[in-house]
């Protein structure tokens, strides 16, 4: 649905403030985030091609452009009200029109969304959504692992990925609610004492995908780029919750370890490996990673961020790009272009305009 076809040329070619200062990488996401959304926006539904988890992912993109780039704030803060107000009708596999579903990770990633939706315009609304989800992300917590809460609430698997948004998401609010921070803050804290015991940071500070039924870090697992991102963020956000730069250093660990996995063999563009053509979801996992990447570069720089960030932009533009989409291998060659692709290569394009 073409949801902003009419604004949008407007703003492309009447905003002064945008010729003269933007890069071009922020150019580049402006270009794809219009073909995405022209593309895959759907007004109705409030979601990226129906997809319910990467539509809170795409949202957290644009809305990360809008902080960027301050031409685009408008347009970002309507679709945030259209989604607000209408995906909720079709959260999957959910029995009430909310954010809530049976998934604790779904849970974060919209929790995640609707707090950067407060962020860019202020709005109680959205922050007030998120700490319901937190809420009810809480009562994950009771798996036989002496913590960490559950992937699902039909309590059969406990995986790195909810553990990390239930992280984040506590931080996040912390930083934010400021009747809640206590709380807030000793949730955060024992989930970092819990991720960081249970054996799922391997000693290359990789980070596997979850534990197996007895507790025991699944050390077989492939590793996806998205499990070491979202932590990355969530230590940012405790860092300026507790004033502790040691939650920087935890991060920083974590990184070096993810791109050694990920990047600096592949000629520092980050590459998802465990068949990216066939999966909506891996391809939307290397945009998570780069993102939270960001956060990190921003409160902490080293160059050896900077470089992924800035290889991995300049080569899915010219490699893997074709009328302002792109696919979900960014050295290219174009193929398998998918929402969840589109909208992992915007959050690296958002990721160079922001640090570069
Ligand atoms: C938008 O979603 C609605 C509800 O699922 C569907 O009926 C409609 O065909 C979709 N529109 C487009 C353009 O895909
Ligand atoms: C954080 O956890 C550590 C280790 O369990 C504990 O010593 C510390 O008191 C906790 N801090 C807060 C603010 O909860
Ligand atoms: C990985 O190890 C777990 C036990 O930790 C086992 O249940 C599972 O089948 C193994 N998976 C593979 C792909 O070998
Ligand atoms: C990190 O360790 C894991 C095993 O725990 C291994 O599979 C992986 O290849 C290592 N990564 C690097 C970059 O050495």
């Amino acid at each position: 649905m073409k949801y902003l076809a009419s604004a949008l040329p407007l703003l492309f070619l009447y905003n002064p403030s945008r010729v003269t200062a933007a890069s071009s990488y922020a150019d580049n996401s402006e270009t794809a985030i219009k073909a995405m959304n022209d593309k895959w926006y759907n007004t109705t539904t409030g979601l990226w091609d129906g997809l319910w988890w990467n539509s809170a992912n795409t949202l957290t993109a644009v809305i990360n452009f809008a902080l960027v780039e301050d031409s685009w704030k408008p347009t970002a803060q309507d679709i945030i009200s259209n989604t607000y107000a209408k995906a909720p009708n079709n959260n999957e596999g959910a029995t009430s029109t909310t954010f809530l579903n049976d998934f604790y990770d779904d849970e974060g990633w919209w929790a995640l969304a609707l707090i950067a939706a407060y962020d860019l315009t202020g709005n109680h609304d959205y922050l007030d959504a998120a700490i319901a989800i937190f809420d009810d992300m809480t009562t994950g917590w009771s798996t036989p692992c002496n913590g960490g809460i559950w992937w699902s609430k039909d309590k059969h698997a406990v995986v790195s990925i909810a553990n990390e948004l239930f992280l984040s998401v506590a931080a996040h609010l912390a930083n934010r609610v400021s009747s809640q921070k206590d709380a807030a803050l000793s949730w955060a804290n024992a989930t970092w004492s819990w991720f960081s015991n249970i054996g799922v940071i391997a000693a290359n500070n990789t980070i596997h995908d979850g534990v197996d039924a007895s507790c025991k870090a699944q050390d077989n697992s492939t590793f996806f780029t998205y499990n070491q991102g979202v932590i990355l963020g969530g230590l940012v956000e405790l860092s300026k919750a507790t004033g502790e730069s040691s939650w920087i250093d935890e991060a920083h660990k974590l990184a070096a370890g993810a791109l050694a996995q990920f990047a600096n063999g592949q000629g520092n563009i980050l590459t998802e490996f465990g068949g990216v053509n066939e999966d909506n979801d891996l391809a939307q996992f290397k945009g998570i990673f780069i993102r939270n990447l960001a956060i990190l570069e921003k409160a902490s720089h080293k160059d050896a961020y900077t470089t992924v960030i800035k290889t991995s932009a300049d080569s899915l533009w010219k490699n893997d790009q074709s009328g302002g989409l792109v696919g979900p291998h960014w050295q290219g060659p174009f193929v398998d272009v998918t929402t969840p692709s589109q909208s992992s290569a915007i959050d690296c394009l958002v990721a160079a305009a922001a640090v570069l």
